[in-house]
């Protein structure tokens, strides 16, 4: 463990590919330990792989947000080999109505979305909670979108006012709540919890219709993971600055 006594650790979920995978990079550039969270073991192992290939200081680790039995494991692998963590970007999460109008989602479309995008996120952050607690600059990234805005929702010059899946813009606007009641929480500690809009960003979630890079999109992402003492908690960003809730 004494190797990584003064390297801060940080960990992504879903960073085999996309958004995550390159905000992975963008820490590890920095000189963070790169944790390369991902459900599928090869696909996470490639990942790491390949950026460790770049010279960059990552390892893959296993961990499926919707599936519990992940969860433990991955904090128990965090804790003997690094003893704390002082980075989690939840950053998985899928897309499945992207075509679907509120009227007509299904249930277990929405019950899916929910899963991944809210309930999983949860359930990781509350079980690796106690492994942040004993970094001395905690930072918890929640990967939200602009999407989960309703401020930006129910504003017609909106550039994204006509885009309304429910599923996926409602499990975002879950996932920005628990931001705000976390960061209450911890607002007397070091840690600082924030949600992040990437913009509309080129991965296979829009089969590569944004017009963002990965690069772009990762950077608010890696800012708010690097935030200084005196830096926001209970925010919500993009590169351009505050999101409206
Ligand atoms: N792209 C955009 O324009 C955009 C805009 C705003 C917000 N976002 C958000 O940015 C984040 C990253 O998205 P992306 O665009 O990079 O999409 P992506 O390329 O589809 O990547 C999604 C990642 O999440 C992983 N994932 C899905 N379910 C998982 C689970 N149960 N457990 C662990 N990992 C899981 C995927 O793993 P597999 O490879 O195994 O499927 C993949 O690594 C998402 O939260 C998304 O909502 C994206």
């Amino acid at each position: 463990m004494s190797e990584h006594l003064n390297k801060r650790i940080a960990l992504v979920t879903g960073a085999n590919k996309g958004i995550g995978y390159e905000v992975v990079r963008q820490l590890a550039s920095q000189g963070i330990k790169g944790l390369v969270g991902a459900r599928d073991e090869q696909r996470g192992k490639d990942a790491a792989a390949r950026l460790r290939g770049e010279g960059l200081d990552v390892q893959f680790l296993h961990l499926d947000v919707n599936d519990e039995t992940t969860h433990e494991p991955a904090r128990r692998f965090i804790e003997s080999n690094f003893g704390k963590l002082d980075i989690l970007i939840n950053n998985a999460g899928i897309a499945l109505d992207l075509t679907q109008k509120p009227s007509e989602v299904d249930l277990q479309t929405l019950r899916k979305t929910f899963d991944t995008n809210f309930f999983g996120i949860v359930s990781v952050t509350q079980t690796l909670l106690p492994l942040i607690r004993k970094s001395d600059a905690g930072r918890i990234v929640n990967v939200s979108s602009g999407l989960g805005s309703l401020t930006q929702h129910t504003d017609p010059a909106w550039e994204f006012y006509q885009f309304k899946p429910l599923a996926y813009n409602a499990s975002k606007t879950a996932l920005n709540a628990f931001t705000v009641m976390l960061a209450h929480e911890l607002k007397d500690t070091p840690i600082k919890v924030n949600s992040a809009d990437p913009g509309y960003t080129a991965t296979d979630m829009n089969a590569h219709s944004g017009y963002k890079t990965v690069a772009q999109g990762a950077l608010v992402l890696t800012q708010l993971a690097t935030l200084p003492a005196d830096g926001a908690t209970g925010g919500y960003f993009n590169d351009q600055g505050v999101v409206p809730w």
